[in-house]
């Protein structure tokens, strides 16, 4: 889509919408739902799980909001059985969810936990028993704790330490798991992680960030390489956060700065692995990442993956701004521009997946692309026993829709994943944000399935 001038028309709809059926997308496309370990299993210190860097800054008081935890979340370590008998109930063929570091390697390294290798077989048997396929996710954000006091994500022994993790999922799991994904947003658990200090672990600055960035980008391709030499048969992927990015006008400061903000969010540790290297033209204060480059890096950092997984929530739009450090960008909130937004005031921008799917599409060597994460945030409220969640209804349908759209126009895409099958630890916002199409009632851990989970039942059914 062309930039426009004007808050107002930056978001006309698109109304060349062929019809939303399943068939229209083809019986090799891939359905599903996503989760991650530290947002739904609780049980953070039982059967023999060491601490991660996020039951350690949930921990520290004012790092999430109200002070909550995962500690419990949706208790899914124990319910697991409940809630995998509940997706089949909705026709749900695909489970994204990702293995807790530090629940099958308490210290990162060394001394592996059989409670946890337990826990995780049993889950995954009971995913094939009922019939649903599990895609893993081999890093979601839930370092050791051990580690991170060794200097996490900053120090190049993440790569040992990686290739370790990677090698013992593979041998415990990989006779049944066929999908795998290695890192979950390496931009987000950088950026807030490490730069920012929103997320865990909670450090700031570049001398953290910069390193944090390399090491991510190298294991990346690591652990990657380790589940394909052992499980050469495996689909291995993994996946980036991606919005579409436009300038709020079409001056040369914002086009630039636009620019700047798409090759930060969504093409700095995509091109690497491509081959392309690290975006540094058009990110100019990245360059002190070669500082961390060693001889034979660039290499190191390649990786063929059989598919990319792109997760999107927004759209950004940026304006030039000559105080903001290093970026001389800033993000225009949806607020400021009228228009509609989630609970995470995220744009709800449904032509942004569409245009994502091209601008992928165009690079030569992904093979594949698969929408890993989409969803939406919305204040639910149980109701009667019954959640009406229309906004969420109203949102996968128009994102769908432009998923369609760019496949049928030849982009690349053959699955999508809602973010997310329950409501769960949103991270540092912590559980007010309800991203599910479950809703799970925390104080007694009841589910009930919103109008969404039986729209998408019902789209799923055919
Ligand atoms: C993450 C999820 C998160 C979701 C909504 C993604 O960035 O992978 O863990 O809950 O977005 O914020």
């Amino acid at each position: 889509m062309s930039a426009t001038s004007d808050a107002a028309s930056i978001n006309q709809p698109d109304n060349t919408n062929p019809p939303l059926t399943k068939t229209a997308f083809g019986n090799d496309f891939t359905w599903g739902v996503a989760t991650a370990a530290y947002q739904i299993e609780g049980a953070h210190d039982v059967a023999g799980k060491g601490a991660s860097i996020w039951d350690v800054f949930s921990a520290r008081k004012g790092k999430v909001k109200q002070n909550h935890n995962g500690n419990l979340a949706c208790d899914f370590f124990n319910r697991y059985p409940d809630d995998l008998e509940l997706m089949q109930s909705m026709s749900i063929p695909n489970f994204r969810f990702s293995l807790s570091w530090s629940r099958l390697l308490p210290e990162g390294v060394g001394q592996v936990n059989q409670a946890g290798i337990d826990y995780y077989n049993r889950l995954i048997d009971h995913c094939l028993e009922l019939g649903i396929k599990p895609w893993v996710t081999l890093y979601h954000w839930d370092l050791p704790h051990a580690l991170e006091q060794k200097g996490g994500w900053a120090n190049r022994d993440m790569i040992g330490w990686f290739q370790e993790y990677a090698a013992l999922c593979a041998k415990a799991f990989g006779d049944r798991v066929k999908h795998w994904m290695v890192l979950n947003e390496p931009m987000v658990f950088t950026g807030a992680g490490y730069f920012l200090g929103v997320h865990a672990p909670g450090r700031r600055g570049f001398g953290s960030f910069v390193p944090a960035v390399h090491h991510a980008t190298l294991c990346q391709a690591a652990g990657a390489r380790v589940l394909k030499s052992m499980l050469p048969e495996a689909e291995v992927g993994t996946t980036f956060s991606c919005s579409h990015v436009e300038p709020l006008q079409q001056t040369e400061k914002d086009i630039k700065a636009a620019k700047r903000v798409d090759a930060l969010l969504n093409r700095l540790f995509l091109e690497p692995v491509l081959g392309l290297g690290y975006p540094l033209d058009d990110l100019k204060f990245m360059r002190r990442i070669e500082k961390y480059m060693k001889p034979g890096d660039e290499e190191l950092l390649k990786y063929d993956f059989d598919f990319i997984g792109i997760q999107n929530y927004t759209r950004e739009v940026v304006k030039y701004s000559f105080w903001t450090p290093f970026m001389q960008a800033n993000l225009v909130p949806p607020k400021k521009r009228g228009v509609p937004q989630t609970l995470m005031n995220w744009e709800v921008y449904p032509e942004g997946i569409y245009h994502l799917l091209h601008k992928y599409s165009q690079y030569k060597n992904i093979p594949k692309i698969l929408i890993t994460e989409n969803g939406a945030a919305f204040a639910d409220e149980l109701k009667d026993g019954q959640v009406h969640d229309p906004l969420r209804v109203d949102f996968l349908q128009r994102y769908l829709q432009q998923v369609l759209r760019a496949r049928q126009e030849g982009a690349n895409v053959s699955g999508y994943f809602v973010w997310s099958f329950v409501d769960n630890f949103e991270w540092a916002e912590g559980y007010d944000p309800r991203f599910g199409i479950v809703h799970v009632d925390f104080e007694t851990q009841q589910r009930t399935i919103k109008s969404s989970g039986y729209w998408y039942k019902q789209f799923l059914e055919g």
